[in-house]
């Protein structure tokens, strides 16, 4: 049984100091995540005060949303999984939907940071998903299929069973319109189907597949009760800690129900 993940993606919401704050009201809430693993994403600028503040003694885990995938060098204004490492980050987002539109991340790219992270045992939640006119066109299963086996190309086993897979179609991020329960599973079959097919069915088991786009306190245990569904990756709903202690407490029930 896959442990379920949450992940919290502040994407460039808070400053270091608002970040503090959020911190001190979430552990004010005393939420517990028990069998759930809890990662908090803030911008790199505020990783150090999260750090600071929330990992010592408390269950929850930092990531960062973004790397570069080089160690070391004259790359003005990216950040390292070294440092990243240092900073006390278990996890990486990468492959963002945001930072493919933005910022012209490719899956080449996407699979060398990849590399990167696992390098320095970060371990990476790679992002995919489809446009709206990709769906509507019915060619979701080859964009995710096609984002999966080339953002995870060349990785051992013993790579890809620290990867995590968040499926986040875009036309679901932000909008406030979630995918439906049936389309998240329909689409984490496929993906599911590709690990096995890839590397095998002992690995291929491992890894956690999440669903993202408009998750909130009021639909988040839909999609986590779900056989297929092995985490939420939440962006709005969790830059308020009492909305985020409310999802954490859902997904802890569901985990209980799963496992009984
Ligand atoms: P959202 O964002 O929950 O605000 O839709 C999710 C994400 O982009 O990770």
């Amino acid at each position: 049984m896959r442990r379920l993940l949450v992940v919290a993606n502040w994407k460039m919401h808070k400053t270091a100091s608002e970040a503090a704050v959020f911190v001190d009201r979430l552990t004010g809430l005393k939420p517990d995540p028990g069998s759930v693993d809890a990662v908090l994403a803030p911008p790199f600028t505020a990783l150090a005060a999260v750090a600071h503040r929330l990992l010592q003694g408390t269950p929850f885990k930092l990531a960062a949303q973004n790397l570069f995938w080089e160690d070391t060098g004259a790359f003005t204004g990216e950040v390292s999984a070294p440092m990243l490492k240092d900073l006390g980050c278990e996890y990486v987002i990468v492959g963002h939907s945001e930072r493919r539109q933005h910022f012209g991340d490719t899956d080449q790219g996407v699979n060398k940071k990849i590399r990167a992270a696992l390098r320095h045992g970060v371990r990476p939640i790679l992002c995919v998903g489809e446009s709206l006119p990709e769906r509507e066109q019915g060619h979701t299963d080859k964009v995710v299929t096609t984002q999966v086996r080339t953002g995870l190309e060349g990785l051992s086993k013993a790579h890809l069973a620290q990867v995590t897979i968040a499926y986040e179609p875009i036309w679901a991020i932000g909008t406030g319109r979630a995918a439906s329960v049936e389309q998240a599973e329909e689409v984490h079959a496929s993906l599911r189907a590709t690990l096995l097919r890839n590397w095998g069915a002992e690995v291929g088991e491992q890894v956690r597949i999440l669903y993202g786009g408009s998750v909130s306190p009021n639909n988040v245990a839909g999609f986590l009760a779900s056989r297929s569904i092995d985490g939420a990756l939440v962006g709005g709903a969790c830059l308020d800690p009492e909305s985020f202690a409310t999802i954490l407490s859902l997904a802890q029930d569901v985990a209980r129900q799963k496992r009984s």
